[in-house]
């Protein structure tokens, strides 16, 4: 993936160095060389001194030993030091078979130290075999960056960013900036506001997408449109969200959302560099139902077993009294065969009291199934023929269907129900607690067993979202995806016709939106737009605003939807997430230069810094 540029002779004598450490090898003996690089590691052996300096192409041993002048007091861990000597082949059989320079070393004849470094204040060494502190790898995160890891990580990051543009550049997409300093675009995060210091009370929002622009840019002609862009987001942070991030943003005209799908694909393989690696499509209502989440991770099965029904007419008692008490309880189960993971009745009870006690309204419970045998437990007895036989065709029914999706190694073992295994039964009043729930528990018994195995990727595209979310506390509407989403193309005579008071917890309107989900992340999104203004009206109409509220934040984009607006579509691939997942790991910050903390803050500068009150008057702010 990296390419390391070659620089040219003409370019290096303009340089302090004639080469970089790490490519000197042993067609380079008896050269006169100068290379410049951090002192990574001192050997002081009475009279051989030696010195391994490093730059970002690699590590190569100075030898110090004809330095008279105290180049070993000098020559401090971490300091940047100028070295020029003479290449010599190392003794046979002393070579370093673990370094790419280890045939060579550098007669050092002259040493100058460019950079010192108080040795003893160094907060940590990157490579230290001690893990230092989070908060102190943030708050030195220069010196964090230097590791190879981290050195390799934004090498990677590089190389993936000039694909992506190669890659969106043969196909005609044009690269065109949006602004930073705006209006806000819903999201559905909130904003970052930028107070304006030559119109006291008004701001500007940083912002978190292109996505009104990109819309303008195809209402503008431009056909296919691209960037890779900062979006800004104040929102609560996780593991896979920063404030700022990076997305490759692009929309195009006239397209469909099959072509739409085509382009992820093939975007994603050449990413990732798998020519053949599948994306299987999956709708929104499937993707609850089969795993409680819309964002899937796909490397293995364990599929939810939905058995509301069956448990309704189950003599359980705690069962029958959650239905009792409750007429609309929900309860799923997971089968869990033995080859995958073996329990023992400690870690089945366990399993149960931490289930509990994240939702002390939850029951859950288990049973075991023993060759040949339905149910070989303490509660088969609460189980009538006909529910046991509903319970095992329902198994094997989930287990077909999502075998279909699942791309990982493993899934022939779910493929079966012939096996022995546990199935782990959850019920609850509630049915977004128990998807939630239920989708923690796929995922801890898979890492628990290690199903992802050797499936580095397994990709997954989940469309027709609902158009519309509500909050079941507050009764508050809001946009599934975002409001610029068109429904389905057969339902938007319904839509139009949509009053107001039908929106309700149970309804469902599909929409013409799609995401790309990666090994349980979503690492894109995006949908066919509204490009006609009385439907763009209506979904705004619909999500509470007035006519006035409606003009102020929309009127520019409502307007151009009467000035000639192509169909059109489009998405925006998270780019952080996906070089995190091309480097194998699971944190976003190790893929980001200068990350936040969960609490927004830059443990290095500081920032955000308080404001002055001098900045307060000129920006026209109020003390509280
Ligand atoms: P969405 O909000 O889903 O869609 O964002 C697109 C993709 O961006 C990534 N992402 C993030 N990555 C890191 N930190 C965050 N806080 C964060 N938030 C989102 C995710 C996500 O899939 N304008 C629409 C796209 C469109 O419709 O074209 C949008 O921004 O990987």
């Amino acid at each position: 993936m990296s390419r390391q540029k070659q620089i040219s002779p003409t370019e290096l004598t303009a340089l302090l160095r004639t080469h970089r450490c790490g490519e000197l090898r042993s067609e380079h003996v008896e050269q006169k060389v100068v290379l410049c690089g951090w002192v990574h590691r001192i050997r002081d052996l009475g009279k051989l001194l030696l010195v391994d300096l490093r730059d970002h192409y690699g590590v190569v041993q100075l030898n110090m030993s004809h330095l008279t002048d105290g180049a070993a007091s000098r020559c401090q861990r971490e300091a940047v030091i100028k070295a020029r000597g003479t290449v010599s082949l190392r003794p046979a059989g002393a070579a370093f078979d673990d370094l790419a320079t280890g045939e060579v070393e550098v007669m050092v004849s002259e040493m100058e130290v460019l950079g010192e470094c108080q040795g003893a204040d160094l907060p940590f060494l990157f490579d230290a075999e001690v893990e230092t502190k989070e908060e102190l790898r943030l708050r030195y995160r220069y010196l964090e960056l230097r590791g190879t890891r981290s050195q390799d990580i934004f090498k990677i990051r590089s190389a993936a960013a000039l694909a992506a543009r190669e890659f969106l550049a043969a196909r005609d997409f044009t690269e065109i900036e949006t602004p930073m300093l705006y209006k806000p675009t819903p999201e559905g995060a909130r904003d970052y506001l930028i107070p304006s210091r030559l119109h006291h009370g008004s701001m500007y929002a940083l912002p978190q997408s292109p996505q009104m622009l990109k819309q303008l840019l195809m209402v503008s002609g431009f056909d296919r449109y691209y960037q890779i862009t900062k979006c800004f987001r104040d929102e609560d942070l996780r593991a896979d969200r920063q404030p700022e991030f990076t997305q490759v943003d692009l929309e195009a005209c006239f397209v469909t959302e099959e072509s739409i799908q085509q382009l992820a694909l093939d975007f994603c393989q050449n990413f990732f560099q798998l020519p053949n690696l599948p994306m299987p499509s999956l709708s929104y209502q499937q993707a609850m139902t089969f795993f409680g989440t819309d964002k899937p991770d796909l490397r293995f099965g364990l599929p939810l077993i939905r058995l509301s029904e069956m448990f309704s007419k189950l003599e359980l008692p705690p069962v029958k009294s959650l239905y009792e008490q409750h007429n609309a309880s929900e309860a799923v189960g997971i089968y869990v065969p033995r080859q995958v993971l073996a329990f023992s009745r400690k870690d089945l009870d366990e399993l149960m009291e931490g289930i509990k006690q994240d939702y002390p309204q939850m029951l859950a419970f288990y049973a075991k199934r023993e060759s040949g045998g339905m149910l070989a437990s303490g509660i088969s007895k609460w189980f009538t023929e006909e529910s046991k036989n509903t319970l095992v065709r329902t198994t094997q029914q989930a287990m077909d269907i999502a075998g279909r999706w699942v791309q990982g190694s493993c899934a022939s073992f779910d493929k079966s129900l012939d096996s022995q295994g546990v199935w782990l039964f959850m019920a609850h009043p509630n049915h977004h607690k128990i998807n939630k729930q239920a989708d923690l528990i796929r995922r801890m018994l898979a890492q628990k067993a290690q199903l992802a195995g050797a499936t580095k990727i397994a990709l997954g595209w989940v469309h027709s979202f609902p158009l519309f979310e509500f909050d079941e506390e507050s009764g508050e509407v809001t946009s599934a995806h975002h409001p610029f989403t068109m429904p389905k193309a057969d339902r938007v005579q319904d839509f139009l016709a949509l009053d107001p008071q039908a929106l309700s917890c149970d309804f469902f309107m599909a929409s013409q939106s799609y995401d790309v989900v990666c090994n349980g992340f979503e690492i894109s999104s995006g949908s066919i737009r509204i490009h006609r203004e009385p439907i763009q009206r209506k979904v705004f109409s619909l999500l509470g605003m007035s006519d006035a509220e409606i003009e102020a934040k929309f009127g520019f984009f409502l307007k151009a939807l009467t000035h000639g607006a192509p169909p059109h579509g489009g998405m925006a691939f998270g780019f952080d997430r996906m070089v995190m997942l091309l480097c194998g790991i699971d944190q976003l910050r190790d893929v980001i230069a200068f990350p936040k903390t969960t609490s927004g803050s830059c443990l290095m500068s500081g920032a955000p810094h308080n404001v002055s009150d001098e900045d307060i008057r000129l920006y026209g702010l109020k003390h509280k």
